[in-house]
């Protein structure tokens, strides 16, 4: 008798369980490394909102910026592994994975304007280089900007030679490696938490990033000067675990892409002037020079970086580069 009753409990904790868990919503971990301030903060937080409102609450999504949970390349790791289930990596950090075609977005020079990076993305190209991801288990949503890279150091960067034996801290790309040794530079690949402390305590010298990374890391406040070169682009490539999302009910995941399609809007319409605030900020607050290059030493800059463009035609292949300018054009 005692075993029918403790077996009859057992099933009806079983059931509550059950009951519990059907009602509990579906956890959505979406982990990246800059600050909330910024294009990509605001966009995973607008996606947080949406998603939570056409799904009625059935997914929660949990945002940890300024890389609370993971750095740059474990993030990866874990998202792969199933820890986490959306991040939002540059461009610049798929090549640990196997995947260097994205690196053409590193490409210094290569995109004139955030309305021609939106051809390519939105072009055939785009859609093609997101299928890269899925042999990696990872499904490719959405392109978000940030912007264009400024370089900064502790030393006046006018002209190539300028950049002679600076040590630079570089994002995971075989393409930003290439630009800096063009340059005669030392690159240093480095999580982007740990820029900060190696500018202040004169590990690296200097860095290139968006205005909008520049301001909320503060790393302006530990580089003498900043060079408004707009050479180069940061942008991202929203991912997630595709087993994950694969596996989601059909209704769910037709609401949340209809977040993501609203959140990449939201993104794409503020990524300028994010950086164009930070820009503002960072004038006013005295704490590194701006330089701005004449159109003779910025075609001095251009020159010195073009062996870049055959170095990373070695790796990706010219078709591909071919391609990229074409439907930038
Ligand atoms: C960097 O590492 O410099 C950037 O990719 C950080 C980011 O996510 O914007």
């Amino acid at each position: 008798m005692r075993k029918l009753i403790w077996a009859a409990a057992s099933i009806a904790a079983l059931a509550l369980t059950g009951t519990a868990s059907a009602q509990s919503p579906i956890i959505i971990k979406f982990s990246h490394v800059v600050a909330t301030d910024t294009p990509k903060g605001k966009a995973s937080e607008k996606f947080k909102e949406l998603a939570e409102k056409y799904t009625g609450g059935k997914v929660k999504i949990e945002v940890y910026p300024n890389s609370t949970l993971y750095k740059d390349k474990e993030e990866l790791e874990a998202l792969q592994l199933g820890s986490v289930q959306m991040l939002a990596p540059s461009n610049s950090k798929f090549g640990p994975l196997g995947i260097r075609e994205f690196e053409v977005f590193d490409l210094p020079y290569i995109l004139p304007d955030l309305k021609t990076l939106r051809k390519v993305t939105e072009g055939p190209l785009g859609a093609r280089l997101l299928k890269l991801l899925e042999p990696k288990g990872i499904t490719g949503l959405a392109y978000w900007d940030n912007g264009f890279k400024q370089m900064s150091a502790n030393r006046k960067l006018v002209a190539p030679a300028d950049y002679q034996g600076v040590k630079f801290r570089i994002q995971s790309s075989r393409v930003l490696q290439a630009q800096f040794k063009a340059l005669g530079s030392l690159p240093q690949v480095m999580a982007f938490s740990e820029v900060y402390q190696a500018l202040q305590t004169g590990v690296v010298d200097g860095q290139e990033n968006t205005w909008s990374n520049i301001y909320t890391q503060k790393m302006h406040e530990v580089q003498k000067y900043i060079t408004e070169t707009n050479h180069g682009y940061i942008g991202y490539v929203v991912i997630v675990n595709k087993k994950f999302w694969d596996d989601l009910p059909a209704d769910i995941r037709e609401q949340l892409s209809k977040a993501m399609k609203e959140a990449t809007d939201f993104n794409n319409a503020q990524s300028q002037k994010e950086n164009d605030d930070a820009l503002a900020e960072i004038k006013k607050s005295g704490k590194s020079e701006i330089i701005k290059l004449t159109a003779e030493q910025d075609a001095a800059m251009r020159k010195a970086m073009e062996p870049v463009y055959k170095d990373a035609a070695s790796r990706v292949g010219q078709p591909l580069i071919d391609e990229f300018q074409k439907e930038a054009k």
